[in-house]
């Protein structure tokens, strides 16, 4: 019997691979990352199942081009990499992996305002080139206290909670913007109060984003945007980094617009050491790690293999879009 093919843009855990072997033909790419498009569109031809990464284009031209694609399964909880409609339009299911990584990427969150607000990375860096030349003075490496400051949470959903229930020992205001308002039950038990998009850029001391990238999102936080924001404030992105417009995070950060940023995601990544951001000390970087735990990724393995195995056998997935 032929087994189905499957095609992994790249090497994931040996456990999980191994499951994938037991049961299909598994070609994983080794070369180049992301899978160089002339590559993806040859190898994907044939392939009855794909296991895929947020920075892998999986746009219609790849879509139409696969054949024999039934499963798409990304190893991520976002999949705005995916051209969704044209998956649907040709019968692919889609799977993803929400929920594993909620915590891990609600603790980043919260590192970076730590960072940011307690200047521990600037400290480091400080330390590091020889500069921390005197200690202890009035005004020399102060931050801000949480306590009392405003955290404004766009997008409320998985990630945006479990950073709500992280800020409230912290005894920070929570405020947020959704799409969907929560249950009045649990905006109580988070201390998180509804308010409209203007209030929550006007009113927040931090700024964070939890709303996936799409047509709505794209740019959304630009310059109109900063304008808009306390001089004092900052901005978190663990997100998507296609929802700031970068060029204007620069300009709004060169002019004291906004006083910070702490950044997982960019607009194209890996960003380069030469990126404007690097060189800009009220900026905290990270390189996209929200879910890089080794337990989380380790489950979101687990869950991609799922998703694929249950969509081949049409079944239910574990988690589909
Ligand atoms: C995802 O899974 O989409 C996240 O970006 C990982 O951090």
């Amino acid at each position: 019997m032929i087994k189905p093919r499957i095609l992994l843009t790249r090497k994931l855990h040996d456990f999980a691979l191994a499951e994938l072997k037991k049961r299909y033909d598994v070609f994983v790419h080794s070369g180049k990352i992301p899978m160089p498009k002339d590559e993806l569109m040859r190898r994907i031809k044939n392939a009855d199942g794909l296991v895929c990464f947020p920075y892998d284009i999986i746009d219609s031209e790849v879509i139409k081009n696969a054949k024999s694609l039934k499963v798409i399964s990304t190893y991520s909880v976002g999949y705005d990499h995916i051209d969704v409609r044209s998956a649907k339009q040709c019968g692919i299911k889609i799977g993803y992996t929400p929920e594993v990584l909620t915590n891990a990427t609600a603790d980043l969150t919260i590192a970076l305002i730590l960072d940011l607000m307690r200047k521990v990375t600037h400290g480091d860096r400080l330390i590091r080139a020889g500069r921390w030349s005197v200690i202890f003075g009035a005004y020399d490496y102060v931050g801000a206290d949480l306590e009392g400051k405003t955290l404004g949470i766009f997008g409320m959903g998985r990630i945006g909670r479990a950073v709500a229930k992280r800020a409230c020992p912290f005894e920070m205001k929570i405020i947020y913007n959704s799409r969907n308002r929560l249950p009045l039950g649990l905006e109580k038990k988070l201390h998180a109060k509804h308010v409209s998009f203007d209030g929550l850029i006007r009113d927040s001391d931090i700024l964070s984003i939890h709303a996936p990238h799409g047509k709505e999102t794209d740019k959304l936080i630009n310059l109109g945007i900063f304008r808009k924001m306390k001089r004092t404030a900052f901005l978190i992105n663990t997100a998507r980094g296609k929802i700031v417009n970068e060029k204007d995070l620069v300009t709004a950060l060169k002019k004291n617009l906004i006083a910070g940023a702490g950044l997982d995601v960019f607009e194209k990544e890996p960003i380069g050491k030469l990126h404007p951001l690097t060189r800009m000390e009220n900026v905290v970087l990270a390189p996209h790690i929200g879910s890089s735990t080794a337990e989380t990724r380790r489950e979101m393995a687990e869950i991609t293999v799922q998703n694929l195995i249950f969509g081949l056998e049409k079944k239910k997935m574990v988690y589909s879009v």
